[in-house]
This record gives structure tokens, C-alpha cells and sequence, in this order.
């Protein structure tokens, strides 16, 4: 195989540095096809079929009937019709393309938790609610694996004796870092509409536990997260090209080093716009390319102005969002500069912020009028405290001069409101899924109902002639060369290849979302690809990723699913863990109410 390879991507780079993506134009379609049977509050693509979701259990079972298992089978509870070991289902797996449903067995609260994957493939679910359920377990130091399976037999595993976060995290955000771990950062101990000082967990920890700085296998003190109070719940979190990490939360934002434990504060969020939940803005990493020198740039949309220390009963369901849409380079220069400001055409906030494999961001769902949660504001609407669901979404080109960035050439509006605890991913072949909302504490038919109905909302490339490609081996090492074999449609020049994580969706927050532009070469028959994996573990941390091949008129192939690295399993540091199990309990004290 000699056959001469031409260097498309970077002359494509060169044409197009400066003008607009190449997408295609054309209508896009939506459908709605398939219930979940569980609402999905959180969502992860898990393979090239599957995607999990998890919901809450709301119903308090006493701890002292836990404890003695008086007919305890009926007490935890999310009223959802679907069933497992005699008491409603809070999770499933659900297939991409049948719907088909299978229920999962959590044994702790999911409600409120964040996810995303190691390095060897194992999605985990990290912290959740102090509601306890029948299994006696709250969900605040839960630690859940699940790694997928292809038979059907996969299930979401606990060992909390053995496997727990060192303290309570309700509402806390994670990432995964350069050496496949997770990083685990904040949260609160206890219910609320809004983080306070008496409940916040100014804190972070690694899984695998780590022995560093001092903190063997412990949490660590974030003064970041002790500043940003009130409306810090579910930071946004960014794993940066250089090793460090992107946060923001309230109106503040920082650059944290988790290998020395420094926080370097960065240009807040201007106009004081509030950007994490309750005010849940979205937030995304733009695309990395060679052709941008891999710059990080973080772009967040939407948020709010409410003052994050009212008494929610003195807010309504109809607060002003902001459209407020900010961009800054993560370098010397970027934030020299400081945040760029652009305008949504209408203030959002919960709005999903999904990567598309043509480079572009498409904003989803949310609302247009106040504020996150449930049963908190004067004027519920239902149990809303959300009101005017964002049916319209937008499409944000990051190429494009500002002031022409936003565009709905061709987008569809759903009539599904999809808001409070709403979630949306990209699928493998390029479709986005929609799914979830329930602004209320149970199952309820009211106004703003909890939803199961998906929807998949195609872009125009899903309606002609694709690309596609064999040769994806099971695992893809940093730096590694591989050949597919491509098969382009008549007429194609040049082609990219978008290595994607689709990350995990929740509260309008995408963990560990992603794309990357590999370095490939053409053959000048146009049937070899010769592909390099990721140049360093920093620029796409070692974990699931899902390969497009896009042609130059910006239209992708299926994304078939590879695992970037070795598939190794992150470290294990066993005294590290053997601390944190001596220092720690399973149980947090909860407070009772
Ligand atoms: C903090 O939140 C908790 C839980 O909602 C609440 O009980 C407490 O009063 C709040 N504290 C302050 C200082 O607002
Ligand atoms: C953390 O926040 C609390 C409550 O706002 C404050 O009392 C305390 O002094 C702060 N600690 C540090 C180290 O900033
Ligand atoms: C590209 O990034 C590297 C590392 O961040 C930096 O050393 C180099 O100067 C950059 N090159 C350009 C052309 O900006
Ligand atoms: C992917 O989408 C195309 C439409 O572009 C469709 O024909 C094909 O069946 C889909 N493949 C899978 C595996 O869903
Ligand atoms: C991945 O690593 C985690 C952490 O060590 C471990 O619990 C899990 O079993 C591993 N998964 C696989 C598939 O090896
Ligand atoms: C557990 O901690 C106690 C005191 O903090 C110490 O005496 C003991 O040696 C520790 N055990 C292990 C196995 O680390």
C-alpha cells in the first residue's frame, strides 16, 4: 500500500481558516419515535446502539423501615410505570435505533448526579441525593460503574463498602483528565433550590482515589467553590490541551492546575450573568484542529441576572433569561482579551449545547423565562419554576464572522416543552437525540408533564449520499497511524476526520463533551484514509471516542465507536484508597428533613 497520500485537511484549514464551516444546507427533519419509560434527567451515549438514561427517586423511605426491610418493596419511588425487582425503574438502557427499552437495577439515588467514562471504557455515576431509598443508600457518595456490554446483560454496579466519593455530592460536575481517571468537583450535602454556605462542598476528588498534594486519596479544598456562592451547583468543567481544566460557576471563572492545586482566576462572566444551576447556561469546548494550533475555546450561552441570594418565593416562572452568548480563547492572548460578547436570538437558559461532526453547535431545548428546579418560585407553573420552553433551537457557527454566527436556515421547532431535567446527546450516526424533562417532584400529568417521548432531530447530511468506512480498530493509541478504507460520495474533493466524545447530559451541562480533528491523508484513488491518533492525552483524554470521516461539503459518515488509547484502566493507587476507605463512611450525617 503505497499509493501517494495528500495532506488535504491542512490545505481545507488554510481555504477555510476565517470563513464560514462547510455544512450543508437543507431542511432538517424531527421525529419522535419511542418512550424511554424512565424520564431521562441524564443521558450518555454508551455505544454505537445504546445510550443510557437515569432519573430520580423522590420518595424519602424511612431509614429505620430500610433497615428492618418492612414491606419496603413499594417505598422508593419515581411513580414511573416501568418496573424492576418489584419497584419502579429509574434506569435504562435504550437502543439508538429500535427504542427498545432495558431496565437497569440502580441500588442508590441517581437524582442529580454527573457521569462520564474512564480511560478502559466504564462509564461512571458519581454522587446524587440524600433522598434514601429502599437499599438504605442515599446517593451522595455513590460511585456507580457501568460498563457497557453488547449482550444485553450489563448492569449498573455499587460496592459502596469498597467503591464511594469521600463526601457527600449532590449536584456536583466531573471531567475526565489525561491519565483516564475522573475529577470530581463540587456539589452540596443537602437539598436545596440554590447552594449555600451550610451545605456547599467546596471540595474535589479524583476516582481512582490519588495520593497528591499532599491528600492522600482525600478530598481537596477548592477556594473557587467556596467563592462562588450561591448559584455554583454543577460548575462547568473543560479539560484544557495544556493539562489543566476550565471552570466556571456563578459569574466567576478560573484556571485549575489539579496537579499542583493551583487556581489561576480568569476574566468573569461579564455583565453579571449567572451561568451554572440554577441559572444553567450552556457551556462547549469548540472544535480542537491543527488549524487553530489547537486552541481551546470555551463558548457559553445563555444564563441569568437573578440575584442568586433572593428568596426563591420572590422570583417567577416569567424572569428574563439572557442571550447572552460569550467566547474566550483559553491562552496569554484569549485571556488578555477577555470574553467576547455575542447575543442569542432569545435568552435560554437549560438549553443544551450539542457538537455536531461539521465543526457547528446546535442549542436545544430549555427555557426562555426563569429559573431552574421545581416547586420553588411564587408563581409555579405546574411545578415549574421555569415557564416559556425554548421550541426553536439554533445552530452556532463558530467559523463565521460575529454578528453572523447564530442561524435557523432549515431547523425545525419541536412541541415538546423539554426543560428542567431534560438531556440531549449526539448519536453515532450523527442524529440528536432529545429526551427527558420533568419539572416536578413525582410523575405528573400537569402542566409541563413529565416527558418519556424521544425525539431525533436530523440535519440535513443524514437525508443524502454518505460517507463510510471500515478499519476502525477496538483501541486508537495517541500518536498510532491506522488505514481505513474509505468509500466517498461522487464528487468528493477532500475529507476531515472528527474524533468526538458526546460526553454525559444533564441539567443543560455536557460533561466531557469533545471534538477533535485527527491529522489524514488521502489516498489519490480516494479509498485509503491514513489517520494519526491524538497527539497527546490532553487534547482527548484517553476514554471512548466515536470516529467521523466529513466531506468537504461537510457531511459525515456513521461514527464508529473506538477507544482512544490503550483501553488501559486508570491508575490505582491502593493505599491511596485504603486511606479514603479508613477516613470516610459510607453514610454522610444527612441532615433529617
Ligand atoms: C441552606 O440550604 C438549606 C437546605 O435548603 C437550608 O435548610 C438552609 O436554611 C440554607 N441556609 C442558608 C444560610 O440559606
Ligand atoms: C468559605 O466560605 C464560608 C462561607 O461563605 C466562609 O465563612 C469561609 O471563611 C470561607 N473559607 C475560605 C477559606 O475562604
Ligand atoms: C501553537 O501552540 C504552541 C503550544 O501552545 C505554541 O508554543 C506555539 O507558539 C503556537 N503557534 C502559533 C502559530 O500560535
Ligand atoms: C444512519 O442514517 C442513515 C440516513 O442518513 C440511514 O440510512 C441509516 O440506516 C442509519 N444507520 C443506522 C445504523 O442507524
Ligand atoms: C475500569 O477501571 C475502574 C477503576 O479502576 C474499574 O473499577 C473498572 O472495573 C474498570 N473497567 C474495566 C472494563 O476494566
Ligand atoms: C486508620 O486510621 C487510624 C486512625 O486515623 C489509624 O490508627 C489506622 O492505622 C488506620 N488504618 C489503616 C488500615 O490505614
Amino acid at each position: 500500500m503505497k499509493a501517494t497520500f495528500r495532506r488535504l485537511c491542512t490545505l481545507l484549514g488554510l481555504l477555510h481558516y476565517g470563513a464560514a464551516t462547510v455544512s450543508l444546507p437543507g431542511d432538517w427533519t424531527l421525529v419522535q419515535q419511542g418512550t424511554t419509560g424512565v424520564s431521562a434527567l441524564e443521558l450518555a451515549v454508551v455505544s454505537e446502539t445504546k445510550a443510557l438514561i437515569l432519573d430520580k427517586v423522590y420518595e424519602r423511605a424511612s431509614f429505620f423501615i430500610a433497615k428492618f426491610k418492612h414491606e419496603l418493596t413499594n417505598m422508593a419511588r419515581e411513580h414511573n410505570a416501568l418496573m424492576i425487582d418489584d419497584h419502579p425503574a429509574w434506569g435504562v438502557e435504550v437502543d439508538i435505533n429500535t427504542q427498545e427499552v432495558r431496565v437497569l437495577n440502580p441500588q442508590s439515588n441517581t437524582w442529580c448526579a454527573t457521569g462520564g467514562f474512564l480511560s478502559n471504557g466504564t462509564l461512571i455515576s458519581t454522587g446524587g441525593s440524600p433522598i434514601r431509598i429502599d437499599t438504605g443508600q442515599d446517593g451522595l457518595q455513590a460511585l456507580r460503574l457501568f460498563t457497557p456490554c453488547t449482550d444485553g446483560t450489563c448492569d449498573i454496579l455499587e460496592v459502596p463498602t469498597r467503591i464511594r466519593l469521600t463526601s457527600a455530592r449532590w449536584y456536583p460536575s466531573s471531567v475526565r483528565i489525561e491519565d483516564g481517571s475522573s475529577l470530581i468537583f463540587g456539589g452540596s450535602t443537602n437539598t436545596a433550590y440554590i447552594n449555600n454556605a451550610t451545605i456547599n462542598n467546596p471540595t474535589y476528588e479524583f476516582f481512582p482515589p490519588k495520593n497528591i498534594n499532599g491528600f492522600n486519596g482525600l478530598q481537596i479544598f477548592s477556594q473557587f467553590m467556596n467563592d462562588t456562592l450561591n448559584g455554583n451547583h454543577f460548575p462547568n468543567l473543560v479539560y484544557l490541551p495544556d493539562g489543566r481544566v476550565f471552570v466556571s460557576a456563578n459569574t466567576q471563572a478560573m484556571i485549575f492546575d489539579w496537579k499542583t492545586n493551583t487556581e489561576r482566576r480568569i476574566p468573569g462572566i461579564p455583565n453579571g450573568v449567572r451561568i451554572s444551576s440554577p441559572f444553567s447556561a450552556g457551556h462547549v469546548l469548540l472544535p480542537l484542529s491543527a488549524e487553530n494550533n489547537f486552541t481551546a475555546e470555551i463558548l457559553i450561552c445563555g444564563g441569568s441576572t437573578v440575584n442568586d441570594f433572593a428568596d426563591p418565593l420572590t422570583l417567577t416562572a416569567q424572569e428574563p433569561t439572557s442571550s447572552q452568548c460569550i467566547r474566550m480563547a483559553m491562552n496569554e492572548d484569549g485571556i488578555a482579551k477577555g470574553w467576547e460578547v455575542d447575543q442569542l436570538p432569545e435568552g435560554r437558559i437549560m438549553g443544551d449545547m450539542i457538537l455536531l461532526p461539521d465543526g457547528r453547535v446546535l442549542i436545544v431545548d430549555g427555557a426562555m423565562t426563569g429559573v431552574a428546579g421545581y416547586g420553588n418560585v411564587a408563581d409555579e407553573i405546574g411545578q415549574s419554576n421555569a415557564d416559556n420552553p425554548a421550541f426553536m433551537p439554533v445552530i452556532y457557527d463558530p467559523n463565521a464572522p460575529l454578528g453572523s454566527r447564530f442561524s435557523r436556515d432549515g431547523l425545525i421547532a419541536s412541541t415538546i416543552p423539554r426543560m428542567y431535567h431534560s438531556t440531549a446527546s449526539l448519536t453515532p450516526n450523527g442524529s440528536i437525540m432529545l429526551a427527558g424533562s420533568n419539572p416536578n417532584a413525582d410523575v405528573s400529568t400537569i402542566k409541563y408533564a413529565t416527558e418519556y417521548r424521544l425525539e431525533f432531530l436530523s440535519p440535513p447530511y443524514m437525508a443524502v449520499e454518505r460517507p463510510s468506512y471500515t478499519g476502525l480498530p477496538a483501541t486508537f493509541d495517541f500518536k498510532s497511524r491506522i488505514t481505513l478504507d474509505v468509500q466517498l460520495p461522487e464528487g468528493t474533493n477532500d475529507v476531515k476526520v472528527a474524533l468526538m466524545d458526546f460526553g454525559f447530559s444533564t441539567h443543560g451541562v455536557h460533561m466531557d463533551q469533545r471534538l477533535l480533528y485527527l491529522d489524514a491523508i488521502l489516498s489519490s484513488d480516494k479509498t485509503k484514509l491514513l489517520v494519526t491518533g491524538p497527539p497527546t492525552p490532553a487534547l482527548f483524554p484517553p476514554g471512548p471516542g466515536f470516529l467521523f470521516v466529513v466531506t468537504d461539503r461537510g457531511v459525515p459518515s456513521f461514527g464508529h465507536e473506538t477507544l482512544v488509547g490503550t483501553g488501559a484502566s486508570p491508575p490505582v493507587d491502593e493505599d491511596a484508597i485504603a486511606n479514603m476507605l479508613n477516613k470516610t463512611t459510607t453514610q454522610p450525617d444527612v441532615p433529617s428533613s
